[in-house]
């Protein structure tokens, strides 16, 4: 017998969803805005599980974030930072040399896997140079970074010591790979959709 039995007003072959799925469903995409409009017909169609809804993309409206501002959130049950960087931090970034990188590769699923660790790969590009999004698990063992900490005033990972700029790449410590960089994609001025 399934779990989603007590999930199901239907106990035939053809099940269809209930209020409490909807709820479900709502309920397990913190703090994201605007994630049902394209998620639930596929949703609805599949009856989903956890595995389903941790494939699903989300879509993040930062509007609120001002430059020196982060956000957490959750997607595929990890953590996903997002920064609107300052002035400052992309410049300390920007002068950082690849020959002085740790792991000179960019990390970032949205470019070609020998992309450089240039911090214009790392963020959201030239005209957005401003935002960075990364998976918030250090490359080490997995612990969750702290954010604006460390010797290299990006992230900390308190764990065993791992120092990232604000670039999100390693400098110091026992991680051996800048933090990962999800697909993503503003889908508008203010929207990130990552997945
Ligand atoms: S898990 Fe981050 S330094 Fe070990």
């Amino acid at each position: 017998m399934s779990d989603n039995t007590a999930n199901t007003g239907d106990m035939g072959g053809h099940e269809e969803p209930t209020r409490r799925d909807f709820l479900y469903l709502a309920t397990g995409m913190t703090a994201v805005v605007g994630a049902g409009a394209v998620a639930w017909p596929f949703i609805d169609q599949m009856r989903p599980d956890a595995s389903t809804l941790a494939q699903a993309s989300i879509e993040v409206n930062v509007s609120a974030l001002e430059q020196g501002q982060s956000l957490t959130v959750k997607w595929r049950g990890k953590p996903v930072f997002i920064r609107n960087r300052t002035e400052k931090e992309i410049e300390e970034a920007q002068a950082v040399s690849l020959d002085d990188l740790k792991d000179p590769v960019a990390r970032n699923q949205n470019l070609p896997g020998d992309a450089q660790a240039t911090d214009v790969d790392r963020s959201a590009g030239a005209d957005k140079e401003n935002w960075i999004v990364m998976i918030g698990t250090c490359t080490h063992l997995g612990c969750v970074p702290l954010g604006q900490a460390g010797d290299f005033g990006g992230w900390f990972c308190p764990c065993h010591g791992s120092h990232y700029d604000t670039a999100g790449r390693i400098r110091k410590g026992p991680a051996p790979e800048n933090l990962h960089i999800p697909p993503y994609a503003f889908s508008s001025d203010d929207v990130i959709t990552i997945g």
